[in-house]
């Protein structure tokens, strides 16, 4: 008696056994993994709710398209604007035209210490197949296998939160049919040939359908007023219309108003506009930072930030 075999598979395996356990005759040959090597899909995903920026994403695409080796676009703005939910977004519109795949990596650029570009090319030196004991310790020979390795392959790389264009450099493909996604706090004009994305606030129509995924249409259609208000105590910043949405979520029996009455006074309006690991305050600290005289009188920074700070 053979001895006994017990293999679970489940979802579209499932169907491919059932046609092995009645066939006739099957061969059986050894896989070559490395022949089948995983198509890196590293962009996390945008949220559900993602709102409006047709504008921006129609130039993202118009960049992709335009024909040229290696686009490479730049999408700035202050903290909170919404460049990594529109970076994400896009790459996921992007998927079909990148079927090699999309590497990405969080530079950290507001951290007071950039990552460490070289860690970074191991991780994309990985993801593409090099295994671990062929990545270059040295790395402008890891920065050259990277450009050689994207040489033939579709592949969007997806730089978040940059801190120069210096960090960046050797994580850049060489001539190829890959394309770059950089977002950063910056202005990124140092990158050479990058087409420029700046994101704003966002208009009043779209933060208003934001805001109105989170606080319901009912709340909505109830308090016209108060959700326009809302918005701009929230200055249109995403950060804090996600922030402010977030609050209202978690009172379905509470009012626009009284998240309105709340905001209202300006010396509390920052710590309010905090929620779980989502803060306004924090992202706004540095001094390098600029905000709108806008923004700042309806976020009421004025008020915790020392006004050299912008
Ligand atoms: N277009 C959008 N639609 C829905 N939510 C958004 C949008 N843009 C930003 N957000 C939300 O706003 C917050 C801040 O966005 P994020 O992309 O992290 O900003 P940044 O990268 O510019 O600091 C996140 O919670 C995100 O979900
Ligand atoms: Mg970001």
């Amino acid at each position: 008696m053979p001895p006994a075999l017990s293999v679970t598979v489940n979802g579209g395996y499932v169907d491919t056994l059932v046609s092995i356990a009645s066939a006739r005759s099957i061969s059986l040959f050894q896989v070559n993994w490395a022949e089948h090597q995983m198509i890196p899909r590293q962009t996390p995903s945008a949220p559900a709710d993602f709102t409006g920026r047709t504008d921006e994403i129609a130039r993202i695409d118009e960049a992709m398209a335009a024909g040229t080796t290696t686009p490479v676009v730049a999408i700035t703005g202050r903290p909170g604007s919404g460049k990594t939910t529109l970076a994400k977004q896009t790459a996921a519109l992007l998927t079909d035209r990148f079927p090699d795949g999309q590497l990405y990596a969080n530079l950290y650029g507001d951290r007071s210490r950039d990552r460490d570009h070289a860690e970074v090319l191991g991780l994309f030196l990985r993801a593409l197949g090099t295994p671990d004991s062929q990545v270059p310790a040295d790395p402008d020979e890891a920065s050259a296998l990277l450009r050689t390795t994207l040489a033939h392959r579709r592949v969007l790389v997806v730089l978040d939160n940059v801190g120069s264009a210096r960090q960046i450099r050797p994580l850049l493909p060489g001539p190829s049919s890959s394309a770059v996604l950089i977002t950063s706090r910056r202005s990124m004009a140092a990158v050479e040939g990058a087409w420029h994305v700046r994101l704003g606030n966002l208009p009043e129509r779209d933060a208003l359908a934001f805001l109105g995924h989170m606080a319901g249409s009912r709340r909505m259609a109830e308090e016209p007023d108060e959700a326009r208000e809302l918005v701009r105590l929230c200055g249109r910043l995403p950060l804090a219309l996600r922030i402010a949405g977030g609050q209202l979520l978690a009172k379905p029996q509470g009012t626009i108003g009284s998240e309105v009455a709340l905001l209202t006074p300006v010396h509390r309006r920052l710590a309010r506009l905090r929620n779980d690991d989502l803060e306004v305050a924090g992202v706004f600290e540095s001094a390098f930072l600029r905000l709108t005289t806008e923004q700042r009188q309806a976020l009421g920074c004025g008020a915790v930030l020392p006004v050299e700070s912008f």
